[in-house]
């Protein structure tokens, strides 16, 4: 497995199995790896010839009370993980070197990223699009993989690529969860034994929605009202940041779940903002 930090020297592997006629996959990440990221791992092996991961926490995704600084990392660690799943080049840039002093170019995709996640943190997708496009630039993957737990996310990095022409595949992969139902996250070390024990009542409480609406109930006021106080009775120190129901490509809010709807959800405990989804069948 090769580990490369010098973004000339990315572009110039990349372009020599391009070359060779090979097909490349990449698997965007901010590190700290997880067994969700395993499996995109796993799963984005088998899409192409060669396999490119990189870790990079991306400063212009973090707003300015975030958790940059405290952001989880163990590159070490990370290595042993991605050369134990196969992947070839493991992409892992200092902040100095993806963006310049004087970098002043942006992409967004401000309609699909002002509600949801947007609205709590302005400014976050445009930072995830513009670094998912460096790296499309500097990799030109045929494909690339990404989660669906952060469905938000990859609706708009569809939409960037579509719109952009940029020629990447963009596969979406399951939410890869705790035995107890607790999507998996980074961010999920942050959790004090209490509030990791209490946190499976997010799923649960998607889980209670999606058997409201297969009983027949429509109506999403009354769902999302089922949705909160299941948390306020099961996990009282919660703070609901949003629980939207969405159409799942356009993100646009929906009153009645009568058609396949997200109930995307975001959950502060103490400081840690969780997010989790899922998608209601009708
Ligand atoms: O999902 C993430 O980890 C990040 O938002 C991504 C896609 C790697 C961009 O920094």
């Amino acid at each position: 497995m090769n580990l490369l930090a010098d973004l000339a020297d990315l572009r110039q592997q990349c372009q020599t199995w391009r070359a060779q006629g090979l097909t490349v996959a990449l698997v965007p990440t901010m590190g700290f790896l997880h067994a969700g990221h395993l499996s995109l791992f796993d799963h984005a092996r088998g899409l192409a010839d060669r396999l490119v991961v990189s870790i990079f926490v991306n400063p212009t995704q973090f707003g300015p009370n975030e958790d940059l600084d405290r952001y989880p990392r163990d590159l070490p660690r990370d290595l042993e993980l991605a050369r134990a799943h196969g992947v070839d080049l493991v992409f892992a840039p200092e902040a100095g070197a993806m963006y310049a002093p004087d970098h002043a170019t942006w992409v967004d995709v401000p309609e699909l990223g002002r509600g949801l996640c947007g609205a709590s943190r302005p400014g976050h997708f445009r930072g995830v699009c513009t670094v998912v496009a460096k790296l499309f630039g500097l990799v030109r993957p045929d494909v690339a993989v990404f989660g669906e737990k952060d469905w938000q996310q990859l609706a708009i990095l569809g939409r960037m690529t579509r719109d952009l022409e940029l020629g990447v595949t963009i596969v979406g992969r399951p939410i890869f969860r705790e035995p107890d139902g607790l999507a998996m996250s980074s961010r999920n070390v942050y959790l004090t034994p209490d509030e990791r024990a209490s946190a499976p009542a997010i799923r649960q409480g998607l889980l209670l929605v999606q058997q409201a609406v297969r009983g027949g109930e429509v109506d999403a006021a009354k769902l999302g009202l089922m949705f909160r106080s299941h948390l306020a009775e099961k996990l009282p120190m919660a703070r609901v940041d949003y629980a939207d129901f969405v159409h799942p490509e356009a993100l646009t809010p929906v009153a009645r779940v009568d058609a396949p709807t997200l109930l995307a959800v975001a959950v502060f405990l103490g400081s840690v903002r969780l997010i989790d989804n899922i998608l209601l069948e009708v």
